[in-house]
Protein backbone atom coordinates (compact mmCIF):
# COMPACT_ATOMS: atom_id res chain seq x y z
CA UNK A 1 0.00 0.00 0.00
CA UNK A 2 1.15 3.48 -0.85
CA UNK A 3 -0.51 6.15 1.17
CA UNK A 4 1.07 8.81 -0.67
CA UNK A 5 -1.03 7.78 -3.73
CA UNK A 6 -4.21 8.27 -2.24
CA UNK A 7 -4.03 12.00 -1.89
CA UNK A 8 -2.36 14.48 -4.23
CA UNK A 9 -2.83 18.65 -5.19
CA UNK A 10 -6.03 19.66 -6.26
CA UNK A 11 -5.76 22.29 -8.95
CA UNK A 12 -7.77 24.19 -7.48
CA UNK A 13 -6.25 27.88 -6.82
CA UNK A 14 -7.17 30.75 -4.21
CA UNK A 15 -10.90 30.58 -3.16
CA UNK A 16 -11.53 34.26 -1.99
CA UNK A 17 -12.54 33.50 1.42
CA UNK A 18 -11.89 35.62 4.59
CA UNK A 19 -8.53 34.89 6.33
CA UNK A 20 -10.97 34.28 9.61
CA UNK A 21 -12.37 31.05 7.34
CA UNK A 22 -9.82 27.54 6.76
CA UNK A 23 -9.87 26.28 3.55
CA UNK A 24 -8.02 23.38 2.63
CA UNK A 25 -8.31 21.20 -0.42
CA UNK A 26 -6.80 18.03 -1.93
CA UNK A 27 -7.18 15.82 -4.72
CA UNK A 28 -7.65 12.02 -4.22
CA UNK A 29 -7.54 9.14 -5.62
CA UNK A 30 -10.69 6.51 -5.24
CA UNK A 31 -8.54 3.90 -6.86
CA UNK A 32 -6.19 4.36 -4.50
CA UNK A 33 -8.19 3.88 -1.24
CA UNK A 34 -7.89 0.91 1.30
CA UNK A 35 -9.49 0.45 4.50
CA UNK A 36 -6.13 0.64 6.72
CA UNK A 37 -5.95 4.36 5.10
CA UNK A 38 -8.22 5.17 7.98
CA UNK A 39 -5.47 3.81 10.43
CA UNK A 40 -2.48 5.34 8.56
CA UNK A 41 -4.09 9.08 8.70
CA UNK A 42 -5.44 8.17 12.10
CA UNK A 43 -9.25 9.06 11.59
CA UNK A 44 -11.73 7.29 12.91
CA UNK A 45 -14.08 4.44 11.10
CA UNK A 46 -17.72 5.67 11.54
CA UNK A 47 -20.13 2.56 12.04
CA UNK A 48 -22.52 4.94 9.80
CA UNK A 49 -20.14 4.20 6.82
CA UNK A 50 -21.17 0.57 7.51
CA UNK A 51 -20.27 -1.50 4.47
CA UNK A 52 -19.77 1.43 2.22
CA UNK A 53 -18.06 1.20 -1.12
CA UNK A 54 -15.03 2.54 -1.68
CA UNK A 55 -16.02 5.27 -3.39
CA UNK A 56 -18.22 6.46 -0.27
CA UNK A 57 -15.08 5.62 2.14
CA UNK A 58 -12.47 7.36 0.29
CA UNK A 59 -14.59 10.57 -0.08
CA UNK A 60 -15.34 10.55 3.76
CA UNK A 61 -11.27 10.15 4.81
CA UNK A 62 -9.93 13.02 2.19
CA UNK A 63 -12.84 15.14 3.46
CA UNK A 64 -11.57 14.16 7.50
CA UNK A 65 -8.57 14.80 6.60
CA UNK A 66 -8.39 18.00 5.26
CA UNK A 67 -10.42 19.63 7.71
CA UNK A 68 -8.75 18.26 10.11
CA UNK A 69 -6.17 20.07 8.87
CA UNK A 70 -7.75 23.36 8.66
CA UNK A 71 -8.48 22.81 12.24
CA UNK A 72 -4.94 22.15 12.92
CA UNK A 73 -4.15 25.58 11.33
CA UNK A 74 -6.29 27.51 13.31
CA UNK A 75 -5.61 26.20 16.85
CA UNK A 76 -3.22 23.59 16.22
CA UNK A 77 -4.89 20.42 17.49
CA UNK A 78 -5.86 17.44 15.69
CA UNK A 79 -8.91 16.34 16.88
CA UNK A 80 -11.16 13.43 15.18
CA UNK A 81 -14.48 15.22 13.55
CA UNK A 82 -17.46 12.65 14.19
CA UNK A 83 -20.66 12.54 12.35
CA UNK A 84 -23.77 12.93 13.74
CA UNK A 85 -27.01 10.46 12.92
CA UNK A 86 -28.46 13.19 10.29
CA UNK A 87 -24.73 13.24 8.73
CA UNK A 88 -23.97 16.43 9.56
CA UNK A 89 -20.18 16.66 10.81
CA UNK A 90 -19.61 17.16 14.58
CA UNK A 91 -17.10 19.93 14.69
CA UNK A 92 -14.87 20.42 17.96
CA UNK A 93 -16.57 23.23 20.56
CA UNK A 94 -15.93 26.66 19.07
CA UNK A 95 -15.51 25.65 15.84
CA UNK A 96 -17.66 25.19 12.78
CA UNK A 97 -17.02 24.48 9.21
CA UNK A 98 -18.03 23.11 5.99
CA UNK A 99 -17.26 19.73 3.75
CA UNK A 100 -17.90 19.26 0.03
CA UNK A 101 -16.44 16.14 -2.28
CA UNK A 102 -17.07 16.00 -5.60
CA UNK A 103 -15.19 13.36 -8.02
CA UNK A 104 -11.98 13.31 -6.42
CA UNK A 105 -11.67 16.54 -5.33
CA UNK A 106 -12.60 17.16 -1.34
CA UNK A 107 -12.60 20.83 0.20
CA UNK A 108 -13.35 21.97 4.04
CA UNK A 109 -13.69 25.07 5.37
CA UNK A 110 -13.87 25.84 8.85
CA UNK A 111 -14.00 28.79 11.29
CA UNK A 112 -14.11 30.07 15.07
CA UNK A 113 -17.74 30.45 16.18
CA UNK A 114 -16.06 34.00 17.30
CA UNK A 115 -15.68 35.32 13.98
CA UNK A 116 -18.19 33.46 11.99
CA UNK A 117 -21.92 31.39 12.35
CA UNK A 118 -23.07 30.28 9.45
CA UNK A 119 -20.58 28.40 7.35
CA UNK A 120 -21.51 26.35 4.34
CA UNK A 121 -19.62 25.00 0.94
CA UNK A 122 -20.59 23.03 -1.76
CA UNK A 123 -18.67 21.77 -5.11
CA UNK A 124 -20.77 20.54 -8.33
CA UNK A 125 -18.98 19.55 -11.52
CA UNK A 126 -20.86 21.64 -14.24
CA UNK A 127 -24.07 19.01 -15.28
CA UNK A 128 -24.47 17.90 -19.20
CA UNK A 129 -27.36 19.72 -20.69
CA UNK A 130 -29.42 16.67 -20.51
CA UNK A 131 -29.08 16.09 -16.98
CA UNK A 132 -30.08 19.95 -16.32
CA UNK A 133 -33.00 19.71 -18.26
CA UNK A 134 -34.19 16.40 -16.19
CA UNK A 135 -33.22 17.99 -13.30
CA UNK A 136 -34.21 21.44 -13.52
CA UNK A 137 -38.01 21.47 -12.50
CA UNK A 138 -37.06 19.53 -8.94
CA UNK A 139 -34.05 22.37 -8.34
CA UNK A 140 -35.60 25.47 -9.35
CA UNK A 141 -39.07 27.13 -9.11
CA UNK A 142 -40.17 29.80 -12.33
CA UNK A 143 -38.77 32.83 -10.88
CA UNK A 144 -35.39 30.88 -10.90
CA UNK A 145 -35.81 29.81 -14.36
CA UNK A 146 -36.47 33.93 -15.35
CA UNK A 147 -33.27 34.25 -13.84
CA UNK A 148 -30.84 32.43 -15.35
CA UNK A 149 -32.51 33.25 -18.60
CA UNK A 150 -31.82 37.03 -18.03
CA UNK A 151 -28.20 35.99 -17.17
CA UNK A 152 -25.10 35.37 -19.40
CA UNK A 153 -24.90 31.51 -17.63
CA UNK A 154 -25.59 28.38 -20.48
CA UNK A 155 -28.52 26.83 -18.98
CA UNK A 156 -26.72 23.97 -18.02
CA UNK A 157 -23.94 25.98 -16.17
CA UNK A 158 -26.84 28.36 -14.69
CA UNK A 159 -28.71 24.83 -12.84
CA UNK A 160 -25.76 23.50 -11.84
CA UNK A 161 -24.94 26.99 -10.23
CA UNK A 162 -28.52 27.41 -8.22
CA UNK A 163 -28.52 23.74 -7.45
CA UNK A 164 -24.69 24.20 -5.70
CA UNK A 165 -25.86 27.76 -3.89
CA UNK A 166 -28.81 26.04 -2.38
CA UNK A 167 -26.56 22.78 -1.31
CA UNK A 168 -24.47 25.29 0.54
CA UNK A 169 -27.05 27.40 1.85
CA UNK A 170 -28.60 23.90 3.01
CA UNK A 171 -25.17 22.65 4.48
CA UNK A 172 -25.02 26.38 6.78
CA UNK A 173 -28.21 26.59 7.96
CA UNK A 174 -29.09 22.83 9.25
CA UNK A 175 -26.98 23.16 12.29
CA UNK A 176 -29.30 26.02 13.05
CA UNK A 177 -32.42 24.75 11.89
CA UNK A 178 -31.77 21.11 13.00
CA UNK A 179 -34.10 19.81 10.17
CA UNK A 180 -34.40 18.68 6.49
CA UNK A 181 -35.83 21.07 3.98
CA UNK A 182 -36.05 20.66 0.44
CA UNK A 183 -34.90 22.73 -2.63
CA UNK A 184 -38.30 24.28 -2.93
CA UNK A 185 -38.14 25.70 0.50
CA UNK A 186 -35.14 28.79 -0.65
CA UNK A 187 -35.35 30.91 -3.44
CA UNK A 188 -32.20 32.54 -5.36
CA UNK A 189 -33.25 36.14 -5.76
CA UNK A 190 -30.27 37.45 -7.66
CA UNK A 191 -27.66 36.26 -8.99
CA UNK A 192 -24.33 38.76 -9.49
CA UNK A 193 -22.11 36.68 -12.31
CA UNK A 194 -19.43 40.46 -12.21
CA UNK A 195 -18.91 39.84 -8.51
CA UNK A 196 -19.66 35.89 -8.16
CA UNK A 197 -22.43 36.69 -5.33
CA UNK A 198 -26.02 36.00 -4.81
CA UNK A 199 -28.94 35.90 -2.67
CA UNK A 200 -30.57 33.26 -1.22
CA UNK A 201 -33.89 33.85 0.75
CA UNK A 202 -36.23 31.15 2.88
CA UNK A 203 -39.74 30.03 2.06
CA UNK A 204 -40.18 28.30 4.95
CA UNK A 205 -40.04 29.30 8.51
CA UNK A 206 -38.19 27.45 11.15
CA UNK A 207 -38.40 29.02 14.51
CA UNK A 208 -37.62 32.87 15.41
CA UNK A 209 -34.66 33.37 13.80
CA UNK A 210 -34.71 31.95 10.60
CA UNK A 211 -38.45 33.36 9.44
CA UNK A 212 -39.92 33.29 5.62
CA UNK A 213 -38.30 35.88 3.85
CA UNK A 214 -34.88 35.62 5.43
CA UNK A 215 -32.17 36.09 2.97
CA UNK A 216 -28.39 35.98 3.25
CA UNK A 217 -25.26 36.66 0.73
CA UNK A 218 -23.21 34.20 -0.62
CA UNK A 219 -20.48 33.68 -3.16
CA UNK A 220 -19.40 31.50 -6.09
CA UNK A 221 -15.80 31.34 -7.79
CA UNK A 222 -16.46 29.60 -11.52
CA UNK A 223 -13.88 27.17 -11.99
CA UNK A 224 -12.91 25.25 -15.12
CA UNK A 225 -14.56 22.14 -14.26
CA UNK A 226 -17.11 23.14 -11.79
CA UNK A 227 -18.36 25.93 -9.54
CA UNK A 228 -17.58 26.27 -6.16
CA UNK A 229 -20.16 28.26 -3.91
CA UNK A 230 -20.08 29.36 -0.67
CA UNK A 231 -22.08 31.14 2.22
CA UNK A 232 -20.68 32.61 5.50
CA UNK A 233 -21.66 35.49 8.29
C1 LIG B 1 -26.41 17.01 2.64
C2 LIG B 1 -26.22 17.41 1.18
C3 LIG B 1 -26.46 18.93 1.07
C4 LIG B 1 -24.78 17.08 0.77
O1 LIG B 1 -24.49 17.58 -0.50
P1 LIG B 1 -23.85 16.66 -1.66
O2 LIG B 1 -23.69 17.51 -2.86
O3 LIG B 1 -24.62 15.40 -1.75
O4 LIG B 1 -22.45 16.25 -1.16
P2 LIG B 1 -21.17 17.12 -0.78
O5 LIG B 1 -20.02 16.29 -1.07
O6 LIG B 1 -21.15 18.49 -1.33
O7 LIG B 1 -21.34 17.27 0.79
C5 LIG B 1 -21.29 16.15 1.60
C6 LIG B 1 -20.92 16.60 2.98
O8 LIG B 1 -21.93 17.47 3.49
C7 LIG B 1 -21.88 17.37 4.91
N1 LIG B 1 -23.25 17.22 5.38
C8 LIG B 1 -24.06 16.15 5.25
N2 LIG B 1 -25.25 16.40 5.82
C9 LIG B 1 -25.18 17.64 6.34
C10 LIG B 1 -26.09 18.45 7.04
N3 LIG B 1 -27.30 18.02 7.36
N4 LIG B 1 -25.70 19.69 7.41
C11 LIG B 1 -24.45 20.13 7.12
N5 LIG B 1 -23.54 19.40 6.43
C12 LIG B 1 -23.92 18.18 6.06
C13 LIG B 1 -21.02 16.18 5.28
O9 LIG B 1 -19.77 16.66 5.74
C14 LIG B 1 -20.86 15.46 3.96
O10 LIG B 1 -19.65 14.80 3.78
P3 LIG B 1 -19.23 13.55 4.69
O11 LIG B 1 -20.48 12.71 4.81
O12 LIG B 1 -18.15 12.89 3.95
O13 LIG B 1 -18.83 14.15 6.01
C15 LIG B 1 -27.20 16.67 0.24
O14 LIG B 1 -26.88 15.32 0.20
C16 LIG B 1 -28.66 16.78 0.64
O15 LIG B 1 -29.16 16.05 1.48
N6 LIG B 1 -29.39 17.68 -0.03
C17 LIG B 1 -30.81 17.84 0.18
C18 LIG B 1 -31.12 19.01 1.04
C19 LIG B 1 -30.91 20.28 0.29
O16 LIG B 1 -29.87 20.51 -0.31
N7 LIG B 1 -31.91 21.14 0.31
C20 LIG B 1 -31.83 22.38 -0.40
C21 LIG B 1 -32.37 23.46 0.46
S1 LIG B 1 -32.48 24.96 -0.42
Amino acid sequence: MNSLKFLFPSRIGLLGLPDTIEVQHTGFDINAYYQSLFDHYQVDFPASLGKAVDKRCAEYLAGRIVARKAIERINGTTPQIGTHKDRSPIWPQGLIGSITHSDGVVIAAVAEQKHHRLLGIDFEHWMSAQLADELCDQLLDQSEKQLLLQSDLAFERGVTLIFSLKESFYKALYPHVNTFFGFDEARVRSIDTTNGAFIIELLTSFGKEYQQGWSTEGYFRVLSDGVLTYIYE
